[in-house]
């Protein structure tokens, strides 16, 4: 099977995208660390339950799982995940950064705390986990132990393209895209790859906590019909990159949903205006603003992906 003999962290695979990223990947061969807070999607609580019921699920259907209940955004806490694998299954091969919280608020009633805890969970959590796993296998590497780590994270349209009310979510996502792509470069050398994908799909993340999309999420699907917003249909990209198969694959960024992936590009110039000299600020004025008329900096907004349909 295509995940023989590796061995998985999956972070938040209590619920929702990571859940299904654990089930497939268990039924695929890897040993699943399935990690969970079980918190309330604002990031408070606790509870070992969504995670031990994966668990429970994936060693029903005859493959290997442990469940581990640490917050991702606790720097010692993201090292007992990754521990938890090494001791557990005896090594780690890759590592979905997955875990997420929402506090959408416009930025004049955003908190401080509202600011933290989502740059907490998303952006240091991923950091905490990579950390601790880039530190093993660049010491497994000087060992003579090449792993073919991977490392998968989660970032959203939200970052990458920008959704007012989500100035906290939307940052970490879009430093984690970046964070990705400079990972890669960091780690190509230890045989480790880092890639991001940007999902689209039916969760409490956008169904219970985000009313724009909730409408267009949350309808049933007839049965016999592809049901397009599943987040089943998340899971098969990230069971690809955490392979050996996906060797190449590097420092890329996938939005992914339905049954479309697309292959995403960030900042990039789409024109520029240049003079041998030092610009007069009014001159400069003129010629920028004859240069973004010409309409090549438009740019794509999160109603332009649903119009597009998955
Ligand atoms: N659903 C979408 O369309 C969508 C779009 C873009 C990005 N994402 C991202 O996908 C990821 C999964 O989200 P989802 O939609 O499945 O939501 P979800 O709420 O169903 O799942 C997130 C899980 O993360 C867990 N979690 C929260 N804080 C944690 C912490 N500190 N440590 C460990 N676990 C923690 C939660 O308990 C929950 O089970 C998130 O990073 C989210 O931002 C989702």
């Amino acid at each position: 099977m295509l995940l023989d003999g590796k061995v998985v962290v999956i972070t938040g695979a209590g619920r929702g995208i990571g859940r299904e990223e654990a089930l497939l990947m268990g039924k695929l061969g890897a040993k699943v660390v399935v990690n969970d807070l079980g918190a309330h999607f604002d990031g408070t609580g606790a509870s070992t339950g969504p995670a031990q019921e994966v668990v429970d699920e994936i060693k029903k259907s005859g493959g290997e799982a442990v469940a581990n209940g640490d917050s991702v955004s606790d720097f010692k806490g993201a090292q007992r995940i990754i521990e938890c694998a090494i001791d557990t299954f005896g090594k780690l091969t890759g590592v979905v950064n997955n875990a997420g919280i929402l506090r959408d608020r416009m930025i004049f009633n955003m908190s401080e705390d509202d600011w933290d805890s989502v740059i907490a969970v998303h952006l240091k959590g991923t950091f905490n986990c990579t950390r601790h796993a880039c530190v093993y296998w660049r010491e497994q590497h000087k060992a003579g132990n090449v792993l073919n780590g991977r490392i998968i994270n989660t970032a959203s349209d939200s970052g990458l393209l920008g959704n007012p009310s989500q100035s906290n979510y939307g940052a970490a996502k879009a430093a984690i895209a970046a964070f990705s792509i400079i990972i890669d470069r960091e780690m190509a050398k230890y045989g480790v790859s880092v890639n991001c994908i940007a999902p689209v799909a039916r969760t409490r993340l956008t169904v219970d906590a985000t009313p724009a999309t909730a409408a267009l999420m949350g309808q049933q699907v007839a049965e016999g019909e592809f049901d397009v917003f599943s987040p089943h249909n998340i899971a098969p990209l990230v069971a690809w990159l955490a392979s050996d198969d996906a060797a190449d694959a590097h420092g890329e960024v996938f939005r992914v949903g339905g049954g479309t992936v697309w292959a995403m590009q960030g900042w990039h110039s789409v024109g520029k205006v240049q003079q041998h000299a030092v610009w007069d600020p009014q001159e400069l004025g003129k010629k920028l603003k004859a240069e973004l008329a010409k309409g090549g900096t438009r740019k794509e907004t999160m109603a332009d992906v649903f119009a597009g349909g998955l």
